[in-house]
This record gives structure tokens, sequence and C-alpha cells, in this order.
């Protein structure tokens, strides 16, 4: 029987949870200087947290935490440090409690991308983008976590959905023509290998940190309209000519829908949740349609 589209899902609304939802609340979130952990950091603001945003470019940052004061009426403090560097986060997380005295929540977002078939991918490449989003992420867990266990706070690791499909290699980018390509993306091995790491690093930090009251989880978009990502890996795609109708909630994702799944995540309603992995991609992963 042909499917017929009644009516596709409306856009989501950030007026679902209570303002006051993370009062006296301190959330530090590497990458919050733009994309879609600067949304992130938004959302978080604007139930009432105060917060830390962390990056290498101090001028798009110091912006960037102007835009959010600005926007939310909460204090939000920018602090350059580079994520692959495990003293600048020590520093930055020094500076977070002498501004704020503690930490509840952690976005590990920062992360570094470009398209590279293996064969073109040096060694430095691989280890590079490796460096940034995966002993990133450890690196920001180990410099938060003290704060973390005190305030028996959050996680939220921020991973991709490359590595939990096949695409149709329709493009032929690798040689061959239509065939399947199982559990990747072309020319994403190096995002691919890190954020399965961070996957995993994540459940441990659960298992593990669990029983002090804390709790990790995982968040992975999908095609999120007018990111880095989608910009990149789209183009040529299905999703190029038809964006978003091949999915079946009918649109490409909107940074809403992972703020939404943020304070989801970080509010009391998720607290028996952890080891988790949120794929926000309107289900795009059941589909077989990639990037
Ligand atoms: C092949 C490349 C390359 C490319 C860089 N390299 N770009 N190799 N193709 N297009 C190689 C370089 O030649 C060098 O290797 C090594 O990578 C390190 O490059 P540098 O430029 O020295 O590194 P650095 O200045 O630290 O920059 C890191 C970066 C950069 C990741 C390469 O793109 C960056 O800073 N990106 C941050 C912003 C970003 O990418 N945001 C997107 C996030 S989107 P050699 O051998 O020459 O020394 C995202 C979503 C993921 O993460 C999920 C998608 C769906």
């Amino acid at each position: 029987m042909e499917s017929t589209i009644i009516a596709p899902p409306p856009p989501s609304s950030l007026a679902v949870f209570r303002e006051d939802l993370f009062k006296g609340k301190v959330l530090f979130c590497t990458g919050g200087g733009s994309g879609i952990c600067k949304d992130m950091t938004e959302a978080v603001l604007r139930h009432g947290a105060n917060a830390v945003i962390v990056g290498r470019k101090l001028e798009r940052l110091n912006e960037a935490a102007k835009e959010l004061a600005t926007a939310t009426g909460r204090k939000v403090l920018a602090v350059q440090a580079d994520v692959r560097e495990p003293k600048q986060l020590q520093d930055a997380v020094t500076k977070t409690i002498k501004e704020f005295g503690r930490i509840d929540f952690v976005i590990c977002g920062a992360a570094g991308n470009f398209l590279a078939p293996i064969e073109g991918l040096s060694e430095n490449a691989f280890k590079t983008v490796i460096s940034i989003d995966l002993l990133g992420t450890y690196n920001t867990v180990k410099a938060t976590l003290p704060y973390i266990r005190e305030a028996r706070g959050s996680y939220i690791h921020v991973s991709a959905t490359l590595h939990y499909k096949g695409i149709w290699d329709k493009n032929s980018q690798l040689g061959v023509v239509n065939q399947w390509v199982f559990l990747g993306i072309p020319h994403q091995a190096h995002v691919s290998a890190a954020k399965a790491g961070v996957d995993a690093l994540s459940a441990v930090i659960a298992v593990e940190e669990g029983p002090r009251g804390v709790r990790s989880n995982v968040i992975a978009p999908g095609p999120i309209a007018d990111t880095e990502g989608v910009k990149r890996l789209v183009q040529d795609s299905i999703y190029g000519k038809h964006p978003g109708k091949a999915l079946p909630l009918q649109r490409f994702g909107e940074k809403a829908d992972i703020s939404n799944a943020t304070v989801f995540l970080f509010s009391g309603a998720a607290n028996y949740i952890t080891g988790q992995i949120m794929v926000v991609d309107g289900g795009e992963i059941h589909t077989g349609l990639g990037a």
C-alpha cells in the first residue's frame, strides 16, 4: 500500500520545559562558540543556568558569549582553550570555578572535520581529528569530573550518526557502482572512528560514575539544517535535491531539536537515563539513506 503524508510533524518548540528548570546551575560547554553547541548552550541558559563556553578562537567566543548573554539575560563566560591541551582545559575549569563556584553540566562538543578518502588521509590528519573529538572529550571529562561528582551532575557528548549506518554509494565515490557500503560514510574514516570512541567513552563513564550520581549520555544528531556537517556532507547526496523529504519525519532537523534533547537529558526527567545514545535524526538511520 502506498503511504500518504497526512500531516508532517510540526517543528520543535523550545517552550516545552519550565523556564527555571536549571536555576542555580552551571554549564561548561566545549565548542560552544558556534554551531549546534552554541544553540545547546542557549537552551540551557534559557532555562535559568549560567554558562562557560570554551573554544580555540577567542574573538568568536567573545562575540558568542555577548550574543548568548543578551538573548537570555544569563551570565556567559568565554574561555579560550584547545581541548587537545589538558593544561588549557584545567585552566578553563579553574576560571569557571572562580567565576561561578560549580559545574553541574558538561557538553563535550568541540569537533573537527573535513572530507578526505582514507588514501588521502595522512597520519597527522587522522590523529588531528581523533585528538580534537576523542582525546578532547577525555581531557574535558578529566578536567571537570571532580566538580561534576560534587554536583552529582551530568555529561552530554556530541557524537554523529555516521558510524551507525551504511549508505548507497550512488555517486560511485569509491569506484564501485550500486554497492552498499556498510557502517561507514565515505571520506569520514577519521570522524567515524573518533565518534565511535566517544560513544564508548560515554558508556564507561556512565558505568564507573553512576554510583556517584553522575550521568553520561550521548546525543547523535542526524542531518541538522544550517550546520557545518550538513553543508559539508549533503550537497551531492540524495538530500541535495529533496532536502529532508526522504526522511520519515519529512524535514531536516533544526538546532532546536538538539536543544530540546539537551534540556531533557540534563533535566530531572532523565534522572534514570545514563549510558545512552540519543539519536536525533528524524528516523534517518532506519531508512538506509545517508548523507
Ligand atoms: C586531507 C586534511 C584536510 C583535508 C586538513 N588536513 N584538512 N587532509 N583533507 N581537507 C590535514 C592537514 O593537511 C594536516 O595533516 C592535518 O590534517 C592537520 O591539519 P591542520 O590544519 O594543521 O590542523 P588544525 O589547524 O588543528 O585544524 C583542525 C582541522 C580543521 C580539523 C583540520 O578543519 C578545524 O580546525 N576544524 C574545526 C572546525 C570544524 O571542522 N568544524 C566542523 C565540525 S562538524 P599533514 O599531514 O599535512 O600535517 C563535525 C560534524 C561531524 O564535526 C559529523 C558530521 C555529520
